[in-house]
């Protein structure tokens, strides 16, 4: 099926209007398609420029600006969307926001780069972010901002300065060393089996488990996706046991050492 669909794609596109699609040359559209591409068009989510794929579609849908950007900021209540407002930078927001708002025909949205959100009477909560300089700003950098890294960049998972996705809880101790870092240890990776039909089994991060089912994030998605399986739901949780195959440091490999170096550097600055 997998497969399937990852051939189908470039089809879908075509057919979700992506005539759009050949004529980036802004760019803000460039940059937004490329904050796109690496946030948004994951394995689980939306498909490549706007397509569908795990979520739906987003290209010639119709939406309005002031629809796209509260969605991406706040995200969707009781699904995988989660909100984006403290995940991107202001400029990488206006970027994207701009794409999806192209996809669907609106050339000239009312978003500015200095708040994007805020432009459209969003309200976000304000991070605090500590001015700093030399190898404290570029790890901060190299921690939210590193897009060469893909999704596998700290924020991804991590929430720090009230920027990054929450997927592990806040980290309570800075390690010591890189190889400390690269060495972390991950006791609350689960592996969570479905049962009946489908026979689905993954990494997971337990978020919860009791009369309203079972919440977790799936880790074997970057980012992780979080799924709630419901009590009366016909794929069930059958199994909850240890996970031996999950490592976090498979996540930071696409960091050299100098750079993990200066990403403490930055976590030690601000926990002071
Ligand atoms: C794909 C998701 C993901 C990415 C990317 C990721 N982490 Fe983690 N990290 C986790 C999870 C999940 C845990 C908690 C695991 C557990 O509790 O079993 C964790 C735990 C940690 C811990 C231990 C937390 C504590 O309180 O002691 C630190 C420190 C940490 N990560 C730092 C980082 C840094 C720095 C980066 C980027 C270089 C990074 N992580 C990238 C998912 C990720």
């Amino acid at each position: 099926m997998k497969q399937l669909v990852t051939f189908l794609l470039p089809f879908i596109g075509i057919l979700a209007g992506n005539a759009y699609a050949a004529n980036i040359d802004d760019p803000v559209l460039e940059r937004g398609q490329e904050v796109y591409e690496l946030t948004c068009a994951t394995s689980y989510c939306h498909g490549p420029a706007g397509g569908q794929a795990g979520a739906p579609r987003l290209a010639a849908r119709e939406f309005d600006a002031l629809y796209i950007a509260s969605v991406t900021a706040n995200g969707v209540p009781n699904t995988p969307m989660v909100g984006f407002a403290n995940a991107l930078s202001a400029e990488d927001m206006n970027a994207v926001l701009t794409y999806v708002a192209f996809l669907n025909g609106i050339i000239n949205p009312q978003f500015t780069v200095d708040d994007p959100l805020a432009s459209l009477g969003i309200a976000v909560a304000n991070p605090r972010r500590i001015p700093l300089a030399g190898e404290a700003q570029e790890g901060r950098e190299l921690f939210f901002d590193a897009y060469d890294k893909s999704l596998k960049r700290c924020s991804t998972c991590h929430e720090v300065e009230g920027i990054g996705i929450p997927v592990a809880s806040p980290i309570a101790t800075v390690p010591g060393s890189v190889s400390a870092l690269r060495n972390i240890e991950t006791p609350n990776i689960s592996t969570v089996t479905l049962s009946i039909g489908s026979n689905e089994s993954m990494p997971a991060l337990l978020l919860s488990r009791g009369i309203a089912g079972v919440k977790f994030y799936d880790m074997s998605a970057v980012p992780p996706v979080l799924r709630t399986i419901p009590p009366e739901s016909d794929s069930e949780v059958f199994n909850i046991a240890g996970n031996a195959d999950w490592h976090h440091h498979d996540y930071i490999s696409a960091y050299t050492d100098e750079e993990l170096e200066r990403v403490l550097t930055f976590l030690r600055a601000i926990s002071e």
